[in-house]
């Protein structure tokens, strides 16, 4: 089976390219290097340098391939950012979406992944999120992929091109094996930051705030290791063969604050990690935490990885073997 991975140099997407190569499936990627790394894409797959908002180049790429499926994760990521530069959210990932779908759907492809977020869930009701949380998004990055989901639902009414919508929390560890991992410049998340302390390449990590309403007062949040993101991308791929669309939460169903983050990190790199409590960053709840229940119910997902020592334990192994990411192995 063939697929289209846009995003497949990113960190999730090389990760699941590769998950995707080791069972069988022939893969095409997309991407425009914004910031990935050509490096992490597996050198079975064959790789488009290309931008999803140039529409001749996305319609070259159905014209050169058959896809029977589609995972889009080629994307403006970060919450913090929409905020300052909303349209590269509100409408670049719209528009770029929407580019990948008009090919989609005149190519009659039937099957589309869409990475989605828990930034959907700014305001839930109930602790873990149900897949059934009514949906607030929590800046233009989530309402960016909002927007994607409501045009992935018209594309199943017109054209009858099934969608599973997988809605993230926080992704994180590296490939068990260390050959691919998370190299973001700048770097916004937790865990790599902290790692970034423990070699010494920040002088300490910036807490931000600590009278969050939890136990320790820092924020919580479920994190997801990057190969069990994998093997959903993939279970669901094969389930929308019944041409039924779904939407899942994916996390682990259990939380850590930023000081039982760092502590971990500590115990397991055997360094000191400085932090220092800064101001509140607005709009951070205080949980968040999924609930995953459906996917497993329904596709029998199972996390392997799903401890924090696992997960910092994978990221510590990439970090310490690749201080620099991929620009240290060019
Ligand atoms: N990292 C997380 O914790 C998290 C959580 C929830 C959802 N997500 C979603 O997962 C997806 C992947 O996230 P990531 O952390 O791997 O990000 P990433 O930045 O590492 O990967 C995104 C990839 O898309 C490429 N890209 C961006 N815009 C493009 C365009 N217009 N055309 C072609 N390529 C383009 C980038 O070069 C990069 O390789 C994103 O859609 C993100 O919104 C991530």
């Amino acid at each position: 089976m063939k697929v289209l991975v846009t995003g497949g140099a990113g960190y999730i997407g090389s990760h699941v390219v590769d998950l995707l190569i080791e069972r069988g499936y022939e893969v095409v990627v997309i991407d425009n290097l914004y910031t990935g790394h050509v490096e992490a894409v597996h050198p079975q797959a064959t790789f488009v340098q290309g931008d999803l908002l140039d529409h001749a180049r996305v319609k070259d790429v159905f014209e050169a391939h058959a896809f029977e499926g589609i995972l889009h994760f080629a994307s403006h990521t970060l919450v913090g950012e929409s905020w300052e530069k909303p349209w590269l959210y509100l409408r670049d990932n719209v528009v770029a979406a929407s580019n990948l779908l008009e090919e989609a759907a005149n190519h009659g492809v039937k099957r589309f992944i869409l990475s989605s977020t828990a930034n959907l869930f700014d305001d839930p009701e109930n602790i873990p999120i149900v897949a059934e949380e009514r949906i607030v998004p929590g800046s233009p990055y989530g309402e960016s992929k909002y927007m994607i989901e409501r045009q992935l639902y018209w594309m199943e009414r017109i054209y009858g091109m099934a969608s599973c919508c997988l809605r993230y929390f926080n992704a994180s560890g590296a490939h068990p094996d260390g050959h691919i991992g998370e190299d973001h410049t700048p770097e916004y998340h937790l865990i790599p930051i902290i790692l970034q302390v423990a070699l010494g390449q920040r002088e300490k990590l910036t807490i931000y705030g600590d009278d969050y309403k939890t136990p320790d007062g820092t924020c919580i949040r479920d994190y997801i290791h990057v190969m069990d993101l994998a093997d959903a991308h993939i279970l669901a791929l094969e389930a929308l063969a019944d041409g039924k669309s779904r939407k899942y939460n994916l996390g682990n169903g259990k939380g850590y604050s930023v000081r039982e983050v760092v502590d971990m990190a500590r115990q397991i790199t055997g360094q000191t990690i400085t932090t220092e409590v800064g101001a509140r960053r607005p709009g951070d709840p205080d949980n968040l935490i999924a609930d995953s229940t459906r996917i497993m119910q329904e596709l029998g997902w199972q996390p392997e990885f799903n401890t924090l020592p696992h997960i910092i334990e994978t990221a510590w192994n990439w970090h310490k073997n690749n201080p620099h990411g991929y620009a240290g192995r060019k």
